[in-house]
């Protein structure tokens, strides 16, 4: 797995890539999100990295926000926020997740930051495990709700309680 690895290119994302990561219809609701986060790159706040393999496309995807210091998650310092983390089922533990792990914490100390911090579903038993292994600690209770308008025009609320993780690099 070591060489499907190295044939992995991780990039900045592109408008192009937008209907890709909605993969085949599983994510098509968060259209109008992705559209956002894309807008946000563009101002400079964030950064969506791809993971793309010559042979199958797109594989792997990590969000990074530039946050400044705020009561829920980080009162005084300012850090980088993880989001939409994920790698397709079929290419998990060949290590490509702790790589864009690696480089979400090689970026944040390029950007002056010293502290990420993520939510996890406290459902998610294996994302919980991984991010442990990975240096990070979970610190706080998330209700894990949130808003969105889909890509046909509804409001849509999630509820999905999380724990809040950090780590200082
Ligand atoms: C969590 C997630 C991003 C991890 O990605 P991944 O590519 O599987 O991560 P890795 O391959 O680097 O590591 C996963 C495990 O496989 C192991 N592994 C790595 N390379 C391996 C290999 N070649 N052979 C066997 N196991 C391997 C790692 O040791 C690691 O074990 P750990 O979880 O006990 O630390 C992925 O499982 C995922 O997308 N999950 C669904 C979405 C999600 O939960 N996102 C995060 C929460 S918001």
């Amino acid at each position: 797995m070591k060489d499907w690895l190295d044939r992995v290119n991780v990039r900045k994302m592109r408008e192009t890539d937008l209907p890709l990561i909605e993969w085949e219809g599983e994510y098509a609701r968060y259209r109008k999100v992705y559209q956002e986060v894309y807008r946000n790159q563009r101002l400079g706040v964030t950064t969506a990295l791809i993971a793309e393999s010559p042979e199958d496309g797109i594989v792997a995807q990590i969000f990074l926000t530039k946050k400044p210091p705020n009561e829920i998650f980080s009162p005084e310092e300012r850090y980088l926020f993880i989001s939409s983390f994920r790698v397709k089922e079929p290419f998990r533990k060949r290590g490509l997740g702790s790589l864009l792990l690696k480089m979400a914490e090689l970026f944040a100390k390029k950007e002056g930051l010293r502290l990420l911090i993520l939510n996890c579903a406290q459902s998610n038993r294996e994302g919980l495990a991984f991010y442990k292994n990975a240096g990070f600690e979970g610190y706080r209770i998330d209700d894990g709700k949130w808003r969105y308008i889909d890509h046909e025009g509804n409001v849509r609320e999630e509820c999905e309680p999380a724990f809040s993780m950090r780590k200082r690099v």
